[in-house]
């Protein structure tokens, strides 16, 4: 066992840390506060290789390891967390269904651009009454002598409406449950599909996450990905490498809260000394820490077989719930920490624990995978 990262890993946490904290660090606090989208971080993003980083380089990817992408989930959530959703849901959810189960055709049209960051994708599963009973969507697709027509709605549609691309789920045979939905590739200049008004979100401020509707939307037979009838499991196994990246999106968050704690104990004066010195201080800090080194291997372990071609659902299960427990656990610390200056938009704590909570709940909540790990445990 292993646990060097490796040269080139190395570089790209370090290039990727330098970047955050250069030029996302010093507006996460501003995007946070006005609710604004990171719209000019995007061709930043695309420069640096950071939007389509796991993908080969002949498709327009930067060619890397699952293990560096979720490196550099966690260290753009480090610095902002608003940004790195924007990234991972683009990367992960939006990009990877079109590269695993696309035609080429599809691939043509679509991965080039998505994986080199110059159209943004989303992924649109849940709905008002389905979240996280994923398979009893209602939304339907209904086949035509020249393609489907879409009508339904989704809810908190990550990246929409800046997203160009959406990948969006539907029943083409609602009798058949999970079996009868099927998945497709969706314009955003489709007539028929509009974006509602944004959510109001305690934490990840700055990205979007609206409605967004189809009435009588009109999409060829090739907006079809994959087969009629496969389009849950494309959502689950998709699902399956999107939670990696949000349990790196929890590490980060973590890391950051631990940072901004170490910081401010060893500078904060109580009873004559830094707080520090005090055991109370020092216990809580070595429980934040132990929890997010626990938290990267597992993080780091599930990226890894996925890299390596081995089965990942039940480890990114694990790593998201871990790491997204430990972030909200490890901010709630960190505000304690700094006290009443903690409870105040003074230090970025308060960001992170907002930030932190959502990590329990998107890509499947906590109890969505606890039931994926007790299924794989009691098999
Ligand atoms: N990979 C491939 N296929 C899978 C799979 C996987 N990981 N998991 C299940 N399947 C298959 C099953 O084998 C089964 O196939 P058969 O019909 O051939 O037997 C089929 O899918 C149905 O599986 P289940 O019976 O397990 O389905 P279920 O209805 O019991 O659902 C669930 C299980 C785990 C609760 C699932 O519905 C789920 O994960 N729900 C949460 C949804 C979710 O994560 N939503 C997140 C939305 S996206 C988001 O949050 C993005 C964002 O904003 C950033």
């Amino acid at each position: 066992m292993d646990f060097e990262l490796s040269d080139e890993q190395q570089l790209i946490r370090d290039a990727v840390r330098e970047f955050a904290e250069a030029e996302v660090a010093p507006i996460a606090a501003e995007l946070d506060r006005d609710h604004r989208f990171p719209t000019e971080l995007l061709p930043r993003l695309a420069e640096m290789n950071l939007m389509g980083m796991p993908y080969p380089e002949k498709v327009g990817g930067a060619g890397a390891d699952y293990l560096s992408y979720v490196i550099a989930i966690e260290e753009l959530s480090r610095a902002c967390a608003s940004t790195s959703v924007v990234v991972s849901a683009h990367s992960s959810l939006a990009t990877w269904p079109v590269f695993k189960f696309g035609t080429e055709a599809q691939h043509e049209r679509y991965l080039h651009d998505m994986a080199s960051g110059r159209r943004l994708g989303a992924f649109a599963l849940t709905e008002p009454a389905a979240g996280t009973d994923a398979a009893a969507g209602t939304t339907t697709a209904t086949l035509h002598a020249d393609g489907y027509a879409l009508n339904g709605s989704k809810m908190f549609i990550t990246n929409a409406p800046y997203a160009e691309v959406y990948i969006v789920f539907a029943k083409t045979d609602p009798e058949r449950g999970a079996r009868g939905m099927s998945a497709f590739i969706v314009e955003k200049d489709t007539p028929g599909f509009s974006v509602g008004e944004a959510e109001h979100k305690l934490g990840i401020r700055g990205s979007s996450t609206p409605p967004v509707y189809f009435s009588d939307c009109r999409v060829p037979k090739e907006a079809l990905l994959g087969a009629e009838g496969d389009g849950f499991k494309i959502a689950m196994a998709t699902l399956d490498g999107g939670r990696i990246g949000i349990a790196a999106q929890a590490l980060g968050i973590a890391q950051a809260a631990l940072d901004a704690s170490v910081a401010y104990a060893k500078e904060r004066v109580q009873f004559g000394k830094p707080i520090a010195a005090l055991q109370a201080i020092q216990w809580m800090i070595a429980d934040m820490a132990t929890e997010i080194d626990a938290s990267r291997l597992l993080v780091y372990r599930a990226a890894s077989f996925l890299d390596s071609g081995r089965p990942y659902s039940t480890e990114g299960a694990m790593a998201k719930l871990f790491a997204s427990e430990t972030a909200t656990r490890v901010a709630g610390k960190a505000i304690q920490i700094h006290g009443g200056y903690g409870y105040t938009e003074s230090y970025p704590v308060e960001r992170n624990y907002r930030d932190a909570k959502i990590t329990e709940i998107y890509e499947g909540t906590s109890e969505v995978q606890r039931m994926v790990i007790a299924r794989s445990a009691l098999r």
